[in-house]
């Protein structure tokens, strides 16, 4: 068996700033993070952690940490600014910090689409339009192409669930639709993108591994009523199985279609014959972003029946239950749909932390982390078949509509210097590294 992977994670436009340079075109979030009350305290990605001009210091105290592999986005932006036109500097950027890790001997998982997506894309109806799956698989081909071989783990998307749902019926995310139909059609494209790309990559003979990554939770009703676990089946439905069921078993979960038409006017005419064939196209591992789990209960008058229930666990800056067992119960239905080495693209904590005498101390960081690593040694005695854990995140970030409030690094940083202070955890984690390669 390969050995475990240990990693960190970020996404472009959470950290890049730089948003006008190197020929880049504008994304959704630009365009979203600049109308007034979207984004908490009117944050936007302009500045970031600017790590357009910083990305190889930050590479070298990524170096210190001791990881094996670092994930992180591509801007499609960056790279096709206009539609048909290709900027060669931005791909360029890319292959620089790509040729960085070589050097330092950390391995590369690449994100392809994580929420920026070109403005120009969006003009012409973004995911509601069927033509941007092809769009995706284009920019994805040109990717390909020009770094494979410096690539180990190809990710197409980051969580299409938020990038359909959250972002086009909860209207949290760019554009900010509040549509269920046009969800569900975002959702369609989305996944129809992931299979062209993946059909695209194998076209070419990609010599490395491809996958998707998931932000999957488990599902657990509030009481053990009738009317709870309905609430629970739709929420599974609604997160996990619109996704993990077409990718898997190429089709929609049956039971929640027909709520879904019952409440918009859908009669899923965006699915077209053999639409569920380019989906199914064969992996090589999942990625799985994991952060808590949701406990839910029966509410009539929500739109799918259900709203998150009230917990008594220890919660995050988030208001996510801290609650790292659960993954071990997620791991386990994953299981029923594939057998794929999974990898757990994403798990971290937002906690308030504070800088004294030039230190951040965040026991509860560290405890997170560690029990998360706890249950994939023990997941894995059990045989679930975990390749790699990323954090998330290597620096505080750009928390989308909740801005720079939410602060989830190892490293912290001052947004006002942007001076990073690696934070206890970051010592933690590099310390439980060294001890598993038997160097502590
Ligand atoms: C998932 C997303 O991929 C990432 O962008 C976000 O910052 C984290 N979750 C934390 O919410």
């Amino acid at each position: 068996m390969e050995p475990f992977v240990f990693g960190t994670a970020t996404a472009a436009y959470q950290i890049e700033g730089g948003v006008q340079e190197g020929g880049r075109g504008l994304s959704i979030w630009d365009t979203f993070s600049r109308q007034p009350g979207k984004m908490k305290d009117g944050a936007t990605g302009e500045v970031a952690c600017d790590y357009y001009h910083r990305w190889k210091d930050d590479l070298a105290l990524m170096k210190q940490l001791g990881i094996d592999s670092y994930r992180f986005s591509i801007a499609w932006p960056r790279i096709f600014p206009q539609q048909g036109v290709y900027n060669p500097e931005g791909m360029q950027f890319y292959k620089e910090i790509l040729l960085e890790l070589r050097r330092l001997g950390i391995s590369a998982a690449v994100t392809l689409y994580h929420w920026d997506l070109p403005q120009w894309a969006q003009n012409l109806g973004g995911w509601d339009n069927r033509d941007c799956a092809q769009w995706f698989a284009d920019y994805a081909q040109k990717c390909f192409a020009e770094l494979d071989g410096l690539v180990t783990l190809w990710i197409t998307h980051n969580e299409p669930f938020c990038a359909s749902f959250v972002s086009n019926l909860e209207g949290r995310h760019a554009p900010g639709n509040r549509d269920l139909e046009k969800a569900l059609r975002a959702a369609h494209h989305l996944l129809l993108s992931h299979g062209l790309a993946v059909q695209a990559y194998r076209k070419m003979g990609g010599r490395h591994q491809i996958g998707i990554t998931l932000n999957l939770a488990p599902v657990y009703p509030a009481t053990a009523s009738f009317a709870d676990g309905l609430a629970c089946a739709a929420q599974d439905a609604y997160q996990n199985r619109w996704f993990l069921e077409p990718l898997f078993h190429g089709q929609y979960p049956q039971d929640f279609c027909m709520l879904l038409s019952a409440r918009c006017a859908t009669d899923f005419d965006f699915v077209q014959p053999g639409d569920f064939a380019v989906m199914q196209a064969p992996l090589d591992f999942l990625g799985v972003n994991f952060y808590t789990r949701n406990v839910v209960e029966f509410d009539p008058t929500a739109l799918l029946l259900q709203h998150p229930a009230y917990t008594d666990l220890p919660k995050t800056e988030m208001g996510w239950d801290v609650c790292p067992e659960t993954l071990t119960d997620l791991l386990r239905s994953i299981r029923t749909y594939t057998k794929l080495p999974v990898y757990i693209t994403e798990n971290g904590s937002a906690w308030q932390d504070t800088v004294t005498d030039g230190a951040v101390h965040d026991p509860q960081r560290a405890d997170y982390l560690l029990r998360h690593l706890q249950v994939l040694a023990q997941a894995n005695r059990e045989g679930l078949n975990v390749a790699g854990y990323y954090y998330w995140s290597f620096l505080d970030n750009l928390e989308w509509a909740r801005g720079y409030s939410k602060r989830f690094g190892l490293v912290y940083v001052d947004y006002r210097t942007q001076r990073r202070i690696p934070k206890d955890s970051f010592f933690a984690y590099r310390d439980f590294i060294a001890a598993q390669r038997g160097e502590g």
